[in-house]
């Protein structure tokens, strides 16, 4: 029987990492079971800074970003001593489930919490990064993208203006699904990400880059953008407006879109996704399901094993990276 269930979000924070607390807020109390929230993720279960959240406290919140409950990394979760700490407070506070929200660093502490504590444990995918398998979207990760096309969008403008190259940073971890997505929603001239470049490639890469923009020149296309996953070139975007300028002749701006890509109010989505795993994750664990991350396919709620959740094996939609290198990208050929 669950009486009180313990909460956290951990990792980077995303937008509707808050609806999703106030869905799992509102259901627990629907069946009359206590929500006792840590504070800074897995350092809020070390160090035992909790405090119950009811009903009221997650009035207003769901239209609000990052999250009520602050959230961290937390390195002591790697360690035996930080793993037996965490699960002295949840014994010691009388948790019988616990929820996680947030991306692969955090459910894999979750796991190794189970090692040393039998209650029952639930995630909920909480990333800008939408790189859990099992869900179709992370949340967080539809405003990332709205986020990112809007400040794109404002670039395009003065990007025309001046006629300008700009290579432009976009977050993901060492995943593509933001950069690729939000490069086929600004109409990106170009878009390098892990799925269409290899390490080792860099050299052709300016080549083509630079005889790609010069034809671009010739045919008077006024502006020119190429979204970049981060991590992806050695130095980052500076380094590779420079690598590009000295190839190429031609003045190219670099711009990393950076944390904005984490913050503001979580878009409609991301509010209903988070809603509904709330619910379903205080579901599941009544229905006695432990081990499982909530995740969302084809519009319908699944429970994917935690330890599957993490394997990155989710690749971006194929007929979208083909649909942009082969059809949608800016070539020479045009
Ligand atoms: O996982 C979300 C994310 O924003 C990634 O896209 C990014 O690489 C990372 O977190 C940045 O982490 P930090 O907040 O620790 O700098």
């Amino acid at each position: 029987m669950i009486k009180r269930i313990g909460i956290l979000t951990s990792g980077g924070d995303a937008p509707g990492m808050n609806a999703a607390i106030r869905s799992v807020v509102l259901s627990a109390s629907h069946f009359d079971i206590e929500v006792l929230g840590f504070y800074h993720g897995y350092n809020g279960l070390i160090a035992d800074n909790s405090k119950i959240i009811t009903s009221e406290d997650v009035d207003s919140i769901i239209q609000l970003g990052g999250t009520i409950l602050k959230s961290a990394r937390c390195a002591q979760m790697l360690e035996e001593t930080g793993l037996i700490q965490a699960a002295t407070t949840l014994l010691k506070n009388k948790v019988d489930a616990l929820i996680v929200i947030g991306g692969d660093g955090s459910f894999n502490g979750l796991l190794s919490l189970q090692q040393h504590w039998s209650g029952k444990i639930i995630g909920i995918p909480g990333t800008i990064d939408n790189d859990l398998d099992g869900t179709d979207h992370t949340i967080g990760f539809s405003t990332a993208v709205n986020t990112a096309l809007d400040a794109i969008d404002k670039i395009r403008d003065t990007a025309d203006a001046f006629e300008r190259v700009f290579i432009i940073e976009l977050m993901g971890r060492h995943s593509g699904h933001i950069t690729f997505n939000v490069g086929i929603a600004c109409a990106a001239e170009q878009v390098l990400s892990f799925e269409n470049f290899t390490k080792g490639s860099e050299q052709q890469t300016l080549q083509d880059l630079a005889k790609d923009i010069k034809a671009a020149k010739a045919n008077h296309h006024h502006s020119y953008i190429i979204v970049v996953a981060e991590h992806l070139w050695q130095g980052g975007v500076n380094k590779l407006a420079e690598d590009l300028s000295k190839v190429s002749n031609i003045d190219c701006t670099a711009c990393v879109l950076g944390y904005i890509q984490r913050g503001g109010s979580p878009d409609a989505k991301d509010r209903i996704t988070a809603t509904k795993m709330g619910v379903a994750a205080v579901q599941g664990l009544l229905d006695g399901k432990s081990g499982y991350m909530v995740g969302e396919q084809n519009n319908s709620i699944a429970y994917l094993p935690l330890n599957l959740a993490v394997k990155h094996t989710k690749t971006v939609s194929d007929s979208l990276v083909r649909a942009q290198d082969n059809i949608l990208a800016l070539t020479a050929k045009r």
